[in-house]
């Protein structure tokens, strides 16, 4: 096989945040297969980026770019983040549209394109990851690149009615197209996606198995839920029971049982529907006040964009609220934590939880939820609570499926949680942990690599393949 590049926004180097579920992803896929990471390498310039900056870090290798800071600005904060994310995740009251911001962000992916392509040999195959980078593939092709080139969403893909607000929708629709293989989190995201494109193209440009035809090429749909990786979560989370920060965490709870919350500070998570339904836990249950903690870790992104400022102020009113009502002299309801820590000393603190929150209003997959299952001690296993509304849920069936607007319903599946019998807990944790064996992460790189693999057979020309049906649409 040839080389792979992988390529996304973020890359886990020095000085740019934790980029979540992704890195996750994409580290084992390098891992297993080598080759090489393209992406932003977290600084801003005032003038346009040169050649890559090829770096090597535990045997994996990283070419990156800094990025011009005003087109930044408007393709990551703007477009991206402003734009996209709360669409593809049915915010539309958080969402909002500006031309200059969709230029920048189709600069940027051009940019992008330009000096990864210097990089490219015949033989290798490109796997381009997530919504920032949504109209790769188009600027690769149009430069001339034909390997194939395969994308995977890592984020929600609207329904037709709702990703019609966006102005451009049709251009996004077609930059998808350019690619030889597009992957979902789940059918419901893929079907959205099919679904656009038949109302676009015509039912008959969606043939059987979710194959695209269009301007005389086939493009290839499927469905990769992201997993994790057992063994080393696992192992890790086993590990950092024992370690000082989870012990004195621990020590500090003086016996209380421990809830569980980690998710990067974003509105699509719904903690202030956590935070509400946890307050409605101690009203509900008075007998659980003093006994539990709820403990929050959510650290910052995105502060830019106006939408994650409010959520910020909302949550710091919500927990305080929650504190200043129940909080006792040696008791505080909820620790709320605006920081990260480790990703061992995470896994640490989810092995040492008995319930895990997971309420997401939308969410891809929520890789936490199955962290925290694959981190549990089998023998005395902890509980998840987790969202209808995340794409975990299709696979944790075994989890307390809540719906994360219903407050009493979540604030009664903690307490479920909480009185569960062991037999009942092992029951359950055992049947989610051999779904998370059989799906783990090393199936989900493997899949998707070998079918655009396989894609490559079957390509025919890809010169002049523009799908041209798609400017005939008129919404
Ligand atoms: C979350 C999403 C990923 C996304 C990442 C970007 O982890 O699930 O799909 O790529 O955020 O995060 P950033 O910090 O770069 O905005």
């Amino acid at each position: 096989m040839g080389r792979l590049f992988n390529v996304s926004n973020r890359v886990p180097l020095a000085k740019t945040a934790a980029p979540g579920g992704l890195a996750v992803g994409v580290l084992a896929a390098m891992r297993a297969r080598g080759g090489l990471w393209f992406g932003w390498n977290g600084e801003t310039t005032s003038q346009e980026p040169g050649e890559p900056d090829i770096t090597c870090r535990d045997a994996l290798s990283y070419a990156t770019i800094p990025l011009p800071q005003t087109l930044y600005e408007r393709y990551y904060s703007g477009f991206s983040n402003g734009t996209l994310w709360p669409l593809f995740h049915y915010f539309l009251a958080g969402f909002r549209y500006d031309d200059q911001e969709y230029a920048a962000y189709e600069q940027a992916n051009a940019l992008f394109a330009s000096r990864l392509l210097p990089l490219l040999a015949p033989g290798d195959i490109i796997w381009v990851h997530d919504y920032h980078l949504i109209s790769l593939g188009e600027k690769l092709r149009a430069q001339g690149v034909s390997q194939p080139i395969g994308f995977f969403l890592h984020i929600p893909f609207p329904h037709f009615e709702v990703l019609r607000a966006l102005p451009t929708f049709a251009q996004v629709l077609r930059a998808l197209l350019a690619y030889d293989l597009i992957g979902f989190q789940t059918e419901t995201d893929r079907e959205s996606f099919l679904g656009a494109v038949r109302i676009v193209l015509g039912a008959q440009s969606v043939g059987e198995r979710g194959i695209v035809a269009t301007g005389g090429r086939t493009v290839r749909t499927g469905v990769y839920p992201i997993g994790v990786d057992v063994q080393a979560v696992a192992q890790s989370a086993a590990k950092a029971a024992g370690s000082a920060p989870v012990q004195r965490m621990m020590q500090s709870l003086v016996g209380r049982r421990l809830i569980v919350g980690v998710d990067r500070l974003d509105y699509a998570k719904g903690l202030l529907e956590r935070f509400q339904a946890y307050r409605q836990f101690l009203e509900s249950y008075p007998e659980q006040i003093g006994q539990v903690t709820l403990l929050q870790i959510a650290p910052l992104g995105r502060q830019k964009v106006q939408a994650y400022a409010q959520i910020r102020d909302s949550l710091e009113q919500s927990s305080g609220r929650t504190n200043g009502r129940f909080a006792d002299a040696d008791w505080t309801p909820i620790r709320y934590l605006n920081r990260n820590f480790p990703h061992a000393t995470l896994m640490g603190f989810l092995r040492a939880a008995q319930v895990c929150l997971v309420t997401a209003l939308r969410d891809g997959m929520n890789l936490v939820a199955k962290e925290f299952i694959t981190a549990q001690d089998p023998d005395d296993p902890g509980v998840l609570v987790l969202s209808n509304r995340a794409g975990a849920a299709c696979e944790l069936t075994e989890a307390l499926l809540i719906n994360p607007y219903d407050t009493q319903g979540i604030a009664g599946a903690i307490q479920r949680a909480l009185t569960m019998p062991l037999a009942e807990r092992r029951e359950r944790h055992a049947t989610s942990l051999a779904t998370l064996r059989a799906n783990d992460i090393h199936r989900w790189h493997t899949r998707f690599v070998d079918d655009l693999q396989a894609a490559r057979g079957r390509l025919s020309s890809r010169r002049g393949t523009e799908p041209k049906e798609l400017t005939a649409f008129r919404p």
